[in-house]
């Protein structure tokens, strides 16, 4: 019976891989990836020679959601040829901004196979270590930049603010050559501008991709946001404004009032 697990790679190319992950990689009948760079790509092709890339569900200018159904039809064609374990692998955490993970497990569960994800790294597991924040202080919301335009999600600029692809807003279509829309980012900074200040420091990440290289970390007042260019892949953080305020019928509730108990 064939049986499918999914994995990442992190994001950090390689050193960024569980050993619980490269073995299946290593074990699998068939590895399927997607991956962000050619190191890793090469590394993957080298460990198991059965490694097929699914790159090529991407079509130019067509829209992303076509290529995620490709992936998890050729994910899933696989599970179902006899005894083959399938090893599917995608960078960062699979499970992480990745629709054909979580579809070709969901559908390889529902036709009676085994099927599961592993935990990797992902770009906000970088961001906390990168900049240096804990999102436990304050909290931290997490949201697709694209989805949060909107969407308008009610959030606290009181809590750490995460907002992913800002380098495709409003552009579901993909592009080989990495050209997407830019005129996402300035509505992204007005629409942001109705919570923060302009002077309010923000920064624009992109994690390295290779352990030997620094992180790209632009920071700027909001109202800079979207007036040069930033990485394709970059992730917006924007940390918190204001002081989140207890409120004091709880704090008497939880007998928090002695100062060693609160900062436990
Ligand atoms: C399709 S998602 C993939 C996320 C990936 N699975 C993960 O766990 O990080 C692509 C988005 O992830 C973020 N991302 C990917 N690589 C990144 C990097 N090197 N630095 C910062 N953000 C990154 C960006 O927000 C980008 O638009």
């Amino acid at each position: 019976m064939g049986s499918l697990v999914v994995v990442g790679t992190g994001i950090s190319s390689v050193a960024q891989t569980t050993l619980e992950a490269r073995g299946h990689m290593e074990q699998a009948d068939k590895l399927l990836y997607v991956v962000a760079d050619p190191v890793t790509e090469t590394w993957i092709r080298r460990l198991n020679l059965s490694a097929e890339s699914l790159e090529d569900c991407y079509q130019d200018g067509q829209h992303r959601g076509l290529a995620y159904q490709a992936m998890t039809d050729r994910i899933l064609e696989w599970v179902r040829k006899d005894d083959t374990r399938v090893c599917a692998v995608f960078y960062g955490h699979p499970g992480v901004f990745v629709r054909p993970s979580h579809a070709s497990i969901r559908q390889a569960l529902e036709e009676g196979f085994e099927a599961r994800m592993l935990p990797g790294i992902s770009a906000e597991d970088c961001l906390f270590a990168d900049l240096g924040f804990d999102p436990a202080v304050r909290g931290c919301q997490t949201f697709e930049a694209t989805d949060f335009l909107l969407r308008k999600p009610r959030f606290d600029p009181v809590c750490h603010v995460i907002l992913w692809q800002i380098g495709v807003i409003g552009d579901a279509t993909y592009s080989s050559e990495g050209n997407y829309r830019e005129d996402g980012l300035p509505v992204l900074r007005e629409e942001l501008l109705k919570h923060y200040p302009a002077s309010h420091e923000i920064f624009v990440y992109a994690a390295s991709q290779f352990s030997i290289a620094k992180p790209i970390i632009q920071r700027m007042p909001l109202e800079e946001l979207g007036r040069s260019t930033i990485p394709t892949i970059a992730t917006l953080y924007v940390p918190p404004h204001g002081e989140g305020v207890s409120d004091p019928e709880m704090v008497k509730r939880l007998g928090m009032e002695d100062p060693l108990r609160a900062s436990a």
